[in-house]
């Protein structure tokens, strides 16, 4: 009896043999609303190749996904473009399952995945520019090294000109469709920023040395492959274009403001610096704590040009949320933003403090000191809000 999980033919020789996974809400601390795909892809020439495989929940699936075109016994070669769980999990399974002849990965990930799995396997590296002859086919690999680990790579299916990117051009997506032409181009959008803006966006440069290096590597990419998210067949500069556009950071007269409030004071005041903000004609996004997740907040800055950030003192901190979502964007470093900070406070006040010092650290540049007022703001401390707000927009100028 057949079961349900096909092999999916991306294009001559080549299958997708990954999993989707429906449920995934949680990516190392990203919420993922739309889940996920693992993408492992299938090349059937001479030599039997497979690119990537799965989480290990998803194993039993990718196996019968391949055993649906070919016998996965005869699996040759089994390759490992970065070392991240949730592309290699399922390897010593797969590698006891099949016995390949050849295990291949980066020069990097070779360490990584002995540092994972504390195994014997022989690993052969490959570098940039080395080339794998499957017989029929032909890969070519480039190191991606932080794109998103040390390890990653890209291989190349020459003549196909199927460029497998890895995590590279992927987003968090569970969908039916395995083509991009096939999904909605808003949420292409809006998931390849979301995941470009929470996995990439402190590794900007790199992505910007990559694209300006794309015409020298001689690549006519005909296919785009990612390990997540659809498979790119039409359009290809369009998903490639978001990848500068992104990488750029250019800001715009758009401000988040974030904040979380204990009782009121610091919504007060963030709905006055709102008023402040639009008076002086920005679009605002507010992202209320209690109502937001941090992915969500990292996601609206990417094309923003400021960030405010409220919060009220408690025990002489930062509140709990604001700070979980200061130490996240610190990570991802977003960059060309001007920006402000408040807060009520009701004896010490240094939460504000330490948020300038945040802001500081993160190269955000302030309109002026950090705005506290005294346990619940009056119509005087209002006034100072809208001016805060004023002082942002007018710091924005024409961008
Ligand atoms: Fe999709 Fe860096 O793993």
């Amino acid at each position: 009896m057949p079961g349900p999980f096909k092999a999916i033919e991306i294009c001559d020789q080549v299958y997708w043999v990954g999993a989707i996974d429906w449920r995934l809400r949680n990516f190392h601390g990203y919420l993922t609303s739309r889940g996920s795909t693992y993408n492992a892809f299938l090349i059937l020439a001479d030599k039997v190749t497979l690119i990537d495989s799965v989480k290990p929940p998803f194993f039993d699936e990718m196996m019968a996904r391949i055993a649906s075109v070919v016998d996965p016994t005869s699996i040759d070669i089994v390759i490992s473009n970065h070392a991240e769980m949730d592309h290699s999990g399922s390897l010593p399974q797969l590698i006891q399952a099949v016995h390949p002849k050849k295990v291949i990965a980066s020069k990097n990930g070779v360490s990584a995945l002995k540092n994972h799995f504390h195994w014997d396997q022989d690993v052969i590296a490959m570098g940039t520019g080395d080339r794998l002859d499957l017989g029929s086919a032909s890969l070519r690999f480039i190191e991606a090294r932080m794109l998103h680990w040390p390890d990653s790579m890209f291989a190349f299916l020459e003549g196909a000109g199927v460029l497998f990117s890895n995590d590279a051009f992927g987003m968090h997506l569970a969908t039916s469709a395995r083509f991009a032409d096939q999904v909605e181009p808003w949420i292409l959008k809006y998931e390849g920023a979301k995941y470009f803006a929470n996995i990439l966006l402190h590794l900007s440069p790199v992505v910007t040395k990559l694209l300006d290096q794309l015409p020298s590597l001689d690549l006519d990419i005909k296919v785009l492959a990612p390990d997540h998210g659809p498979v790119w067949r039409k359009d290809i500069d369009r998903i490639v274009g978001y990848y500068a556009e992104w990488a750029a950071q250019k800001p715009t007269r758009k401000a988040v403001l974030v904040y979380d409030t204990m009782w009121q004071s610091t919504a007060n005041m963030a709905a006055a610096v709102c008023d402040g903000l639009v008076e002086g004609g920005v679009q605002v996004v507010q992202m209320p704590l209690d109502a937001t997740h941090r992915s969500n907040v990292v996601t609206e800055l990417l094309d923003a040009g400021a960030l405010l950030v409220g919060s009220p003192t408690m025990n002489n901190q930062v509140y709990p949320t604001v700070a979980d979502v200061m130490n996240y964007l610190k990570g991802l470093k977003p960059k060309n933003l001007v920006g402000a900070t408040f807060g009520s406070f009701g004896w010490s006040g240094e939460a504000v403090k330490h948020l300038d010092r945040i802001m500081e650290e993160m190269n955000i540049t302030l309109v002026q000191p950090g705005l506290r007022l005294k346990y619940v703001p009056d119509d005087a401390g209002l006034t100072q809000c809208r001016a805060l707000g004023k002082a942002v927009a007018r710091q924005l100028g024409d961008r």
